[in-house]
């Protein structure tokens, strides 16, 4: 009978206990934590400390800077720093108490692991390959093939896109491979419909223009040859030259080396 009622008051006063706990549960986050009789909110230590000694009643906690060596780099309730971390080959930063060494390799070496404590010789991948990093935390190194529409033109290289040489309006003169890029040609000829495709079929008239004219003046002369005198010549240098200008209207090179053309030829004539 005692037992029982000694029992039953320690569990009401367990759990007057937790509910006072539980009332005081909210302790300002990343200032302050709960003091281990679950009561008090103590006051965490700032980076650079370690807890010396818990708050107590009326007593705040006690804070101690890290010793050289340790480093903490967050506001917390841990009662040590952290050892610094030691590097393998170069330390690019020295610890601090808030912050911890930052570590890297020598030239020719890689990183074996992600916080750089350890170091390997590094790998120069041959062309068609390159390198490529294995792993979260520890890392291993491989050369791996370019993979499909990328090439590495050079050893130690990356893989980069081969050229697509119609993108640029080009044609293609040699294909790409892993380890060569594509070589492209000159500028390939537009597809009908553009003015530039108009070239071909310009300089044929062009250069067919001349000669028609020629053969013009010829058959004319052959069957006036009697009647012709400055007059006529005239006359019929204008009968050419009008159509001929309204045919090919708004050219002006080929007007140009018409009048030209047939000037010389009548010349020739005369
Ligand atoms: C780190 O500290 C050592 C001496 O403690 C010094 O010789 C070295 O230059 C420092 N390194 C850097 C990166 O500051
Ligand atoms: C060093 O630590 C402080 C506080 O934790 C931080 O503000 C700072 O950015 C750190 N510096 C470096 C270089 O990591
Ligand atoms: C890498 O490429 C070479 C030839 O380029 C081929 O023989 C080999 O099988 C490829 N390796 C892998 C893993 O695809
Ligand atoms: C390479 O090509 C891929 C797809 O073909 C594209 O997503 C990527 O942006 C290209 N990279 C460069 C550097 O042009
Ligand atoms: C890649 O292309 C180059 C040039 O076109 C050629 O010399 C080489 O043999 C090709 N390599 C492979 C693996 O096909």
């Amino acid at each position: 009978m005692n037992q029982l009622r000694c029992c039953s008051i320690y569990v009401t006063l367990k759990y007057l206990l937790f509910v006072q706990a539980s009332l005081v549960s909210a302790c300002q986050q990343d200032k302050y934590f709960r003091s281990r009789n679950g009561i008090t909110c103590c006051k965490l230590c700032n980076p650079g400390e370690h807890v010396e000694m818990e708050c107590r009643d009326g007593q705040a906690t006690v804070c101690k800077p890290c010793t050289t060596g340790f480093y903490s780099d967050v506001a917390d309730n841990s009662k040590t720093c952290t050892s610094c971390t030691k590097c393998e080959q170069v330390v690019a930063k020295n610890c601090t108490s808030t912050n911890d060494t930052q570590c890297t390799c020598e030239d020719g070496h890689l990183c074996a692991n992600r916080e750089c404590t350890k170091c390997v010789k590094s790998t120069v991948c041959p062309k068609g390959k390159e390198l490529l990093k294995l792993g979260d935390f520890d890392y291993i190194y491989e050369c791996k093939n370019c993979s499909t529409n990328t090439y590495s033109d050079t050893e130690g290289g990356r893989c980069q896109n081969l050229t697509v040489c119609e993108k640029l309006g080009k044609k293609e003169t040699s294909p790409g491979n892993s380890t060569h890029n594509t070589i492209c040609g000159p500028i390939a000829p537009l597809p009908l419909g553009n003015p530039e495709s108009l070239a071909p079929y310009l300089s044929v008239i062009i250069v067919a223009s001349p000669l028609l004219l020629i053969f013009l003046i010829s058959c004319l002369w052959k069957r006036n040859i009697e009647y012709i005198t400055p007059m006529t010549m005239n006359q019929m240098e204008n009968m050419l030259s009008c159509p001929l200008s309204k045919e090919e209207k708004g050219d002006l090179p080929i007007q140009a080396m018409d009048n030209k053309a047939s000037k010389q030829s009548l010349s020739v004539i005369v």
